[in-house]
């Protein structure tokens, strides 16, 4: 992923607070964006002084809500979740009356393509992308300009940082390239013991976002420097069919039995970024034993914008997914 009209972040917040400062947007201007989003990515509105203004979506995470109702603001954001193609005609419906900048959120669907075969990402006037989530990296992100409207305020690729992976990085590193010998056991084991010291140490296993974390990045905008290392190094094709099949194979696992998935199919086109699923609280430990077994781990998400989280439908609250980037 390298041409002229792509830059490379660290962060996928940095590559939308990128965005939203090359159409222009500053102190007092609305960016909409779901509600269903996770905290963090707030910081890319916040650090420009923009106000964040929220649309909702229903229980398949597609837009609820009119679009020819929705106010009038210099951008909006569609998320593809999950890797699965937001349905983009009501936004650009939505672009087409106010004159707004369609940024399509890809952080999650990196190789996913919607039914017509478009690539995600490509389909909105600027793409993101947090390559990091899809591809094993210690960090990494995209920006890309899908039309010639800005192109001229693109600032020039970003140094790329010369310091080494963090210490966290190298020990997960150790642990998936032994995983296809010695199976997931010992990763399991030691992910275990962290989570079990991090509840000692803070009371919560799975670590939640810092408090200040809508408004700060979470470092410095530079990517790392082995980004295109760890880019070339996956075979696409592989990587596509390996997600496909983790899916099918969750599927199998827990259809059937309490779960209800997010999405009732999976489209020809779609490469998963894991496997989204409804689950009350008390029904998560047992799925979570069950996918343990099968090497999977699952992760509620996401941490919802804390102006969202008073008033926030019971089912923003229920959604899960098994990662599948190990
Ligand atoms: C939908 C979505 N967009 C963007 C981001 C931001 O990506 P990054 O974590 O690389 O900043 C996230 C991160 O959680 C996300 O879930």
């Amino acid at each position: 992923m390298l041409s002229s009209d792509v830059r490379h972040f660290s962060y996928g917040r940095h590559a939308l607070a990128e965005a939203l400062k090359i159409i222009g947007v500053g102190s007092g201007d609305k960016v909409l964006l779901p509600e269903f989003i996770c905290r963090d990515l707030l910081s890319s509105v916040n650090s420009l002084g923009a106000l964040p203004v929220y649309y909702g979506v229903n229980k398949k995470l597609a837009l609820d809500f009119e679009a020819d109702k929705l106010p009038a603001a210099k951008a909006i954001i569609a998320v593809n979740y999950f890797g699965f193609p937001q349905d983009f005609k009501p936004f650009q419906d939505y672009c087409r009356r106010t004159g707004a900048i369609l940024i399509e959120d890809n952080a999650h669907g990196l190789f996913s393509r919607d039914e017509d075969g478009c690539l995600l990402g490509t389909r909105g006037d600027i793409g993101i992308f947090s390559l990091r989530k899809t591809i094993f990296m210690p960090d990494g992100a995209a920006l890309i300009l899908n039309n010639t409207k800005n192109v001229d305020k693109l600032m020039p690729q970003l140094e790329f940082n010369s310091a080494a992976a963090p210490l966290s990085f190298k020990i997960k590193k150790f642990f998936k390239n032994i995983a296809p010998f010695v199976g997931v056991l010992p990763l399991n084991v030691m992910t275990s013991i962290v989570r079990f010291a991090r509840k000692i140490k803070s009371g919560k296993e799975i670590a939640s976002s810092s408090p200040d974390a809508e408004f700060n990045f979470p470092g410095p905008p530079n990517p790392c420097r082995d980004m295109f290392f760890y880019f070339s190094s996956v075979d696409v094709e592989n990587e596509v069919q390996r997600r496909r099949e983790l899916y099918t194979k969750v599927d199998g696992l827990l259809r059937g039995s309490i779960l209800q998935p997010v999405f009732e199919a999976l489209q020809q086109n779609v490469v998963p970024y894991g496997y989204p699923f409804y689950a009350a609280e008390s029904e998560i430990r047992s799925i979570r034993v069950l996918l343990r077994k099968y090497g999977f781990e699952c992760f509620r998400w996401p941490e919802l914008p804390d102006a969202i989280k008073p008033y926030a439908p019971e089912y923003y609250k229920t959604v899960w997914f098994a990662n599948f980037l190990w």
